[in-house]
């Protein structure tokens, strides 16, 4: 790797595992100190532990981003680690499910507080730091469930729709001081959210392929795959980008039929 984010300090969000991890991992290697902010102490230790036997800069900070008194909590000793915050990824995020007429009322909730509350409270806290530095990138982990709808995944796309416009409305608000906010929307990527969508099916292993079958490439995205892109928006070769969202699903949500 190369030097792309050298003297950047980044907050992911949800780093314990997959496209967070990949994400932290891929920033660590391009030279970014990083906060994992991960409700799941064993995964969160973990990939910060590794990361600083690499030799890199990584500080697992316990966070549930559905509390915002935790994400104010996270940010201040981040900021006293590290001085500054210049890239957040507002990575952390939980499948909801449901069919929308048979889903328990506190499902709703549940989603909304992660998926798009969450993302708000993180934001707000590094913003005022952002807004004073002139300088400052939002990487909000969206889905291509913010534009297209898999029946009886409610309410999921509620929560990644609004997370869109969240995107679009802050990136807009505080483009003049500097602060650029956008969106990545991965398609299908291979991780754990993904498997245990996958055993929520009676035959994981065809639904697997299926899925597979049913991407242009006949194979679905890598974490890293992800994280390559949140590392582009994070780092200064995307200065003018802004407010918007970067699909990666392999061309899917562009194919009428095969
Ligand atoms: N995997 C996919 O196919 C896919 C596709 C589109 C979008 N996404 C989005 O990407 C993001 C990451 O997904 P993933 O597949 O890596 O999921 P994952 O379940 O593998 O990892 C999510 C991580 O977030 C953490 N987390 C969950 N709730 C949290 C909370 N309240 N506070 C702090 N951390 C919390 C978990 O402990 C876990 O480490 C999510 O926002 C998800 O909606 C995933």
């Amino acid at each position: 790797m190369t030097d792309r984010l050298k003297n950047k300090v980044a907050i992911i969000t949800g780093a314990g595992q997959g496209i967070g991890e990949a994400t932290a991992r891929a920033f660590a290697a391009e030279g970014a100190a990083v906060i994992i902010a991960e409700f799941n102490e064993q995964t969160g230790t973990a990939v910060a532990a590794s990361l600083n036997a690499q030799g890199y800069q990584a500080l697992f900070i316990k966070t549930d981003v559905s509390k915002p008194e935790q994400c104010r909590a996270m940010v201040d000793e981040a900021l006293r680690a590290f001085g500054r915050i210049d890239v957040l990824v507002n990575n952390a995020g939980i499948n909801v499910f449901h069919d929308p007429l048979s889903m328990p009322e506190d499902e709703w909730k549940r989603c909304f507080a992660v998926d798009l509350e969450g993302v708000w409270h993180c934001t707000r806290a590094v913003l005022p730091g952002m807004r004073a530095h002139k300088k400052g990138s939002v990487v909000n982990i969206a889905s291509v469930h913010s534009f297209a709808i898999i029946p009886n995944t409610f309410p999921y796309p509620v929560a990644k729709h609004g997370l869109l416009g969240l995107t679009r409305s802050l990136g807009i608000q505080y483009a003049a001081d500097g602060v650029r906010v956008n969106a990545i929307s991965p398609g299908y990527i291979e991780t754990q959210i993904a498997v245990d969508y996958w055993n929520t099916f009676d035959d994981p292993d065809a639904e697997r392929l299926r899925t597979y079958d049913m991407h242009p490439p006949k194979r679905i995205g890598k974490p890293e795959e992800v994280a390559m892109t949140a590392v582009f928006l994070a780092s200064d070769e995307a200065p003018f980008i802004n407010a918007t969202a970067i699909v990666i699903d392999g061309g899917k949500s562009v194919m009428y039929h095969d």
